[in-house]
Order: C-alpha cells, then sequence, then structure tokens
C-alpha cells in the first residue's frame, strides 16, 4: 500500500467538502456533539470561516490529506510554529482504522517536524476518547497535562528519531 501526504487545496471545491467532512466527524467522534464550525451548509462558508477562524492561510498551516493509491482515506493537519510543532487533526476513514494507516502516518508528520528541526511535538485529544489514547501511548506519546477539562495533551520527543537518524 502507497500511503502518501499530499498538500489540501481549500479553494478546490471537492477537497473542502472532503475536509469538512473528515473534520466533522473527526469532532462527532471525539466530543460527542456537533461543531457549528465543521456543519455550515455551503462549504463555501466553512472554508471562510475556517480560514479566519484557525487561520489557514498562515504560513506554519500545512494540511494534508493521507492518501492510499492516490484516493485520501484520511487527513491530517500540522501546524509548525515558531516554538512548537502540533498536530492539528488527525482522523483515518473508518474503512482504513486498525491496519497501521494512523501510524504511518504519525510517523511521517514527526519526521515532518523533525526534518524542520523541532525537538518534540504536540497534539490535544479527547480525554473520552480511549482508542485514541491508546493509540497515542503505543505510539511513544506522553501526556503532559490538560487543556480545559475535555481534552489531553501529549508530547512526543524526537530525541529517538535524531538517533536513529544519525545511527
Ligand atoms: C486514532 C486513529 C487516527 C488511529 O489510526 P488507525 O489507522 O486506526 O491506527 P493504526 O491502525 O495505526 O493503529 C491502531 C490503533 O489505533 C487505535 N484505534 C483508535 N481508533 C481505532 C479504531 N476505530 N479501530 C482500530 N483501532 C483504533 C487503537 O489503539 C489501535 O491499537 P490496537 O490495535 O492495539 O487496538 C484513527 O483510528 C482515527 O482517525 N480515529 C477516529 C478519529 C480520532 O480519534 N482521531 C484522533 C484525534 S486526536
Amino acid at each position: 500500500m502507497t500511503l502518501r501526504l499530499r498538500r489540501i487545496n481549500l479553494n478546490d471545491r471537492r477537497e473542502a467538502l472532503l475536509t469538512q467532512r473528515f473534520a466533522r466527524n473527526n469532532f462527532l467522534l471525539n466530543y460527542g456533539t456537533r461543531h457549528d464550525i465543521f456543519e455550515r451548509a455551503h462549504v463555501d462558508d466553512f472554508v471562510d470561516v475556517y480560514t479566519s477562524w484557525l487561520g489557514v492561510s498562515r504560513p506554519y498551516k500545512d494540511m494534508r490529506f493521507v492518501t492510499i493509491s492516490g484516493q485520501p482515506v484520511g487527513h491530517l493537519w500540522m501546524m509548525f510554529r515558531p516554538k512548537s510543532a502540533w498536530v492539528e487533526n488527525l482522523f483515518i476513514t473508518a474503512a482504513y482504522r486498525g491496519q497501521g494507516v494512523g501510524s504511518k502516518t504519525l510517523r511521517m508528520a514527526e519526521n515532518m517536524a523533525l526534518r524542520q528541526g523541532y525537538v518534540s511535538v504536540f497534539v490535544g485529544s479527547a480525554a473520552s476518547n480511549l482508542d485514541s489514547r491508546r493509540f497515542y501511548e503505543r505510539e511513544g506519546w506522553k501526556i503532559i497535562g490538560q487543556s480545559g477539562r475535555r481534552s489531553l495533551r501529549w508530547r512526543k520527543s524526537l530525541a529517538t528519531h535524531a538517533d536513529k537518524r544519525i545511527a
């Protein structure tokens, strides 16, 4: 299976719709409620609101589809801020879960950060999502605290990647 990360073009209607669908499902799955931003009836509204809300056009945003044989099966949104790298949104569609796609995608995210010189990567996850908790734990991430009542904050040190690279 050839897994790639392809940049999302939110100006392309089909890609924006798919992004909205993935993000909506992800939020619903993790928090059990809808989030207004992902529920816009018109994709243009979603793109406009999302763009201003999260600053998609800012240079530190990096939004990719996870593709297998060219087909999007999920997405990875990264934020490469001046002092920290973040996995902002990671989603794999139900049919492709539990086959190592998420794990490979996360490693690719970590390597993107490593190549840009970051020493660690952060992510926030829903505290109630025990599946994703198991997932990050198994991938070597550590809980470093809470963010609000419903979210956990995780960190992965990239030192081991660097060691491997030097070796
Ligand atoms: C969490 C997620 C990204 C993992 O991707 P994946 O491709 O299923 O992960 P992998 O196949 O590499 O690893 C499987 C592990 O992921 C976890 N997992 C989470 N949800 C899962 C699901 N629905 N089915 C199977 N495994 C799941 C399990 O810990 C599993 O480990 P196990 O085999 O010991 O049970 C993906 O399941 C997903 O998108 N889930 C819904 C959205 C979500 O929770 N995103 C994380 C937000 S921070």
